[in-house]
């Protein structure tokens, strides 16, 4: 909404009025789109700190106060209340969905579960220790392969099919996730299984036996809803962004939620709740309870995954809601993994001491969410691969907010050019 009032811009030989926007939740922007035309001039903010890149229903974070809302819902309430499935839904399409159109979802996404039988060959081809995000990324890319009708680059079209293709990639991401498992360890690829609950038909696809089929604890099932549900969205992080550059050039849903895919891999984004358990593990093994590892975090030696977010200044309110789950869920199943002793032992020396305090460091979702997996028996080089399937209605709504806007414009940031001043060629005899 733009506000009646104006910002003035005070630069070296002008002044400029800047109108004001302001969010439904009371957040201020100042609308610079027309301050290059204008002036001449740009702005500068390394890593979008300060940056607001478009305008947004999906998600409200307020990093301060620990707030997160899907559509106005707090999460809180969700993780209590709903599931994966209706929270993707409600990302998606806005609103909870009533009986009729959960029945219907559900039912599309039963109906799109199954990967066509050709890219099994692709699976084929790639190497058996492939990293599984690297083969998500190559799979979710490909579906515009075998789907072309639903990937047609051209948004009127690609949004007439929405629903198919928006399915079609919530449920075949887990599909593809558990064919990648079972092909990288050599058995037997066991497809999915009409009647059965996302999280359960993902478990059944992951570790049921063609002789034995795998009876997924209510325990296990809750957990694995909690953490998607708690991954859904997350608005312009890292991968969403990328989900939404892509998607602003005119792209289809699956090649921007492919980069979504690249995006989430790094250590500093999706990629730490697997490098959490890596620096848990590395702490137990060099025999220390932690409290080394805190001392050369502070000095800049090492970094304290699971800790930190760019937001979030006071806590997270997903790793709350995923700490607590953690221990009931130990306790339920009888697991005692010395890393969660290690971790709460980071946690509690973390908390305490004046360097993560000054820094506003506290856990973030990704501390408890591997102990947690780790539990369930989903493998280590897994768990990004799991943050993934939860992000991907959050891509798919980011996605859609794009196709659908009245104004498309492409994403294109500017730049301030840093490099050498014009010169002329040297020929190769004359270079030194
Ligand atoms: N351990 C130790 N020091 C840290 C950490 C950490 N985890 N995170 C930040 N700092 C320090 C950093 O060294 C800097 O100190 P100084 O001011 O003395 O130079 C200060 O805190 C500010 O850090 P920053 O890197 O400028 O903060 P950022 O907002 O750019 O980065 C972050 C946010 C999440 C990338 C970072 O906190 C981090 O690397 N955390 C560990 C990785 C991690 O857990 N990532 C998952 C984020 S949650 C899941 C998701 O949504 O992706």
């Amino acid at each position: 909404m733009t506000d009646s009032k104006t910002a003035n811009l005070i630069l070296p030989d002008q002044e400029l009025k800047l109108p004001l926007i302001l969010g439904t939740e009371g957040e201020n922007a100042v609308d610079i789109s027309h301050l290059r035309d204008s002036t001449g001039f740009i702005t500068l903010d390394d890593g979008y700190g300060n940056t607001g890149s478009c305008e947004s229903a999906i998600t409200y974070i307020d990093g301060e106060k620990g707030i997160l809302r899907y559509r106005g819902y707090p999460i809180e309430q969700l993780a209590e209340k709903s599931d994966f499935v209706e929270t993707a839904y409600l990302v998606i399409y806005g609103e909870l969905p009533t009986i009729d159109q959960r029945t219907r979802f559900s039912a599309l996404l039963t109906e799109n579960a199954a990967i066509h039988e050709r890219m099994v060959y692709l699976f084929e081809s790639y190497p058996r220790d492939a990293h599984p995000m690297a083969l998500l990324g190559a799979m979710v890319n490909a579906l515009a392969c075998y789907y072309p009708h639903l990937a047609t680059n051209n948004h009127n079209r690609d949004i007439e099919n929405f629903d198919e293709a928006a399915a079609t990639l919530i449920s075949k991401v887990r599909t593809i996730t558990a064919m990648a498992y079972r092909m990288s360890r050599g058995l037997p690829v066991i497809y999915p299984k009409r009647g059965l609950r996302y999280c359960e038909n993902f478990m059944h696809m992951l570790f049921s036996e063609p002789y034995d089929l795998y009876d997924c604890p209510p325990v296990v099932a809750k957990a694995l809803n909690l953490i998607l549900l708690l991954h859904a969205d997350h608005e312009q992080n890292c991968s969403t962004a990328a989900v939404r550059m892509v998607a602003s050039s005119g792209a289809n849903l699956f090649a921007s939620a492919a980069a979504g895919i690249c995006g989430l891999w790094g250590p500093l984004h999706g990629g730490a709740n697997m490098a959490v358990i890596e620096m848990l593990e590395a702490i137990h093994q060099e025999g220390d309870d932690g409290s080394r590892f805190i001392t050369e975090a502070k000095a800049g030696k090492r970094r304290l995954m699971g800790f930190g977010h760019r937001v979030y200044k006071n806590y997270d309110p997903r790793a709350k809601i995923i700490g607590k789950t953690c221990d009931e869920l130990l306790k339920t199943l009888g697991v005692s993994d010395p890393l969660l002793d290690i971790a709460r032992h980071l946690e509690q020396a973390a908390l305490k001491d004046s360097y993560f305090i000054e820094r506003k460091l506290y856990p973030n979702v990704d501390f408890y969410s591997g102990i947690i997996m780790r539990a369930i028996g989903i493998p280590l080089n897994m768990f990004t691969v799991m943050f993934a399937i939860g992000r991907m209605p959050g891509w798919v709504a980011n996605w859609r907010e794009v196709a659908t806007t009245s104004k498309p414009r492409i994403y294109r940031p500017r730049q301030i050019y840093m490099g050498k001043t014009a010169r002329d060629y040297v020929a190769k005899e004359d270079r030194k």
